[in-house]
């Protein structure tokens, strides 16, 4: 399983960032682990089996004051990037802006990690719609090497800072992933839709990531709260380990 610990601003100081980091080492014996850091706490940490990931990154190609480009985190060994999360969606994000991040993640060998997710569940299932559109707003211009680079994280909006009880049952996490890998498929030949990594974000707790990870065909959790709390993050990661 991949987990993806994402900090957002929770870890505000270096101590803290560095005592996540030692837990985490930890517990790679039980799970591959990637850290999405905020910017200032990439480059303190080298190589190592716990992975790094920045949380978003410029799509800006020319001179700009104020942008993380592509090659900075390359440099300091961030191996993915999260990239149209929808707390930077809510900032204004869009579906072009975000495939340009998700081409320069690619440019410099960086996995870009794709948040998706709709904002509601309606009983019409208008939700299956919003993530078709989102999917193939990335994946349709991508060439087919760069599909089989993207990791998708299903992230429902609604399910996001929740708790465990508020959060996505399997039932509907396992057919979501069926039909993400569905839509896939339409942009990915035979059976490599099957090979794209899929994650899921929302309420991700101790208390509920073993029913999550049973039978859902999910590959692993993109974490928000319960990955800057030492011992609840260690707890989670050993729920399924
Ligand atoms: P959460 O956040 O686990 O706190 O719901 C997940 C995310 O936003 O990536």
């Amino acid at each position: 399983m991949l987990i993806v610990a994402n900090w957002k601003t929770y870890v505000d100081t270096v101590e803290k960032a560095k005592k996540l980091r030692l837990t985490a080492r930890r517990l790679t014996d039980k799970a591959n682990i990637v850290l999405a850091m905020p910017y200032p706490y990439l480059g303190m940490f080298g190589k190592s089996k716990v992975g790094l990931a920045a949380q978003d990154i410029s799509e800006s190609t020319k001179v700009d004051t104020g942008e993380v480009t592509g090659s900075m985190l390359a440099s300091v060994n961030a191996s993915y990037v999260i990239v149209g999360h929808s707390e930077r969606r809510a900032r204004g994000e869009g579906d072009a802006l975000i495939l340009e991040k998700v081409r320069r993640a690619l440019a410099h060998k960086l996995t870009p990690i794709l948040c998706i997710g709709e904002s509601e569940r309606d009983m019409d299932a208008k939700y299956l719609a919003v993530v078709r559109a989102q999917l193939h707003a990335v994946f349709q211009p991508l060439s087919q090497k760069e599909r089989l680079s993207v990791v998708v994280a299903y992230e429902p909006v609604w399910a996001i800072g929740k708790t465990a009880s508020e959060s996505i049952q399997s039932t509907d996490l396992a057919e979501m992933v069926l039909y993400i890998r569905k839509v896939l498929g339409e942009y990915l030949p035979g059976k490599s839709a099957a090979k794209v990594t899929i994650l899921y974000g929302g309420s991700t707790e101790p208390g509920n990531v073993r029913a999550l990870a049973a039978g859902s065909g999910i590959d692993g959790f993109l974490v928000g709260h319960a990955s800057v709390d030492a011992p609840t993050f260690a707890a989670l990661v050993k729920a399924i380990g």
